[in-house]
């Protein structure tokens, strides 16, 4: 449906600020961020996206108050329980991204009968990343691959193969609620050539209308991932980055 963007990441960001502004607390914000989740993802597969990767819990996110981490994975419980049957009607493939050890037994649980059941799903391909570090992933796709071959010099395409979701290509548009305006060690790889849009908006009031607002007016720009394309075919000339860059980095890796 949007020629141009077919993976978008979301930094869900300002909550507590939200909260915090309206004289409650932190977690105010997150119990209304939880609820706003639903609506985008059901905006993203209306709009037909390919993939919706949403970072819901960083690895530094371990160092706020118990409390606060405590409600985090308790949102996620819920979430995981109450849209599950939406999900999976809804043709979605779930699945998230990072470490999720210190989950309790029973959200793992639920977070892997949620993937398996829906891993044949071909909708939209959602994303969570909880307990997740864009250079961890990044660590642990080369020491992955070094594992399984040894000796063996690392391609790009290589290590792609070895990404946490190695199966929702490159983002197309990350955007950022909250006002600042910041990586936050998310999806450092996938990144690379990715639209980048700052809101104001704090995640507990973003809607439905300006998610769509903000893809329809990025979808206008013009992406030349570094060609000085004058033609309107981007599509061809995203085809022609990637293989230029895979094809650069196997020679590099010859010489
Ligand atoms: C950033 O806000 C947001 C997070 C750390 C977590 C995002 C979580 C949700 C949207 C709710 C959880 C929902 C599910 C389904 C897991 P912040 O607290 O850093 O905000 P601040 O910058 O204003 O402090």
């Amino acid at each position: 449906m949007l020629p141009n963007i077919h993976h978008v990441a979301i930094i869900m960001d300002g909550n507590g600020r939200w909260a915090n502004l309206r004289s409650h607390a932190r977690v105010w914000g997150h119990i209304r961020g939880a609820s706003i989740v639903t609506d985008i993802v059901e905006e993203a597969d209306d709009l037909g996206l390919k993939a919706l990767t949403l970072f819901a819990f960083s690895t530094e996110n371990w160092s706020r108050p118990k409390s606060e981490v405590s409600s985090l994975f308790k949102l996620l419980k819920k979430f995981l329980i109450k849209e599950r049957t939406k999900i999976l009607k809804n043709n979605i493939r779930f699945k998230v991204m990072g470490d999720i050890s210190g989950l309790p037994q029973e959200t793992k649980d639920l977070i892997l009968n949620l993937e398996n059941d829906s891993s044949s799903n071909s909708g939209l391909k959602l994303s969570f990343a909880f307990g997740y570090g864009g250079r961890a992933e990044i660590i642990h796709a080369f020491n992955h691959f070094q594992s399984l071959n040894p000796g063996k010099k690392l391609t790009e395409k290589e290590l792609e193969k070895y990404l946490l979701v190695n199966d929702i290509g490159d983002v197309d548009l990350l955007i950022r609620t909250g006002g600042e305006q910041r990586i936050s060690n998310f999806l450092l790889w996938q990144l690379a050539y990715s639209e980048l849009f700052f809101t104001d908006t704090k995640w507990p009031e973003f809607t439905r209308k300006e998610f769509r607002e903000i893809i329809q007016s990025v979808a206008k720009r013009e992406r030349r991932f570094g060609f000085i394309s004058q033609s309107n075919d981007l599509a061809e000339s995203s085809n022609k980055a990637q293989s230029n860059k895979h094809s650069f980095m196997d020679n590099l890796g010859q010489l």
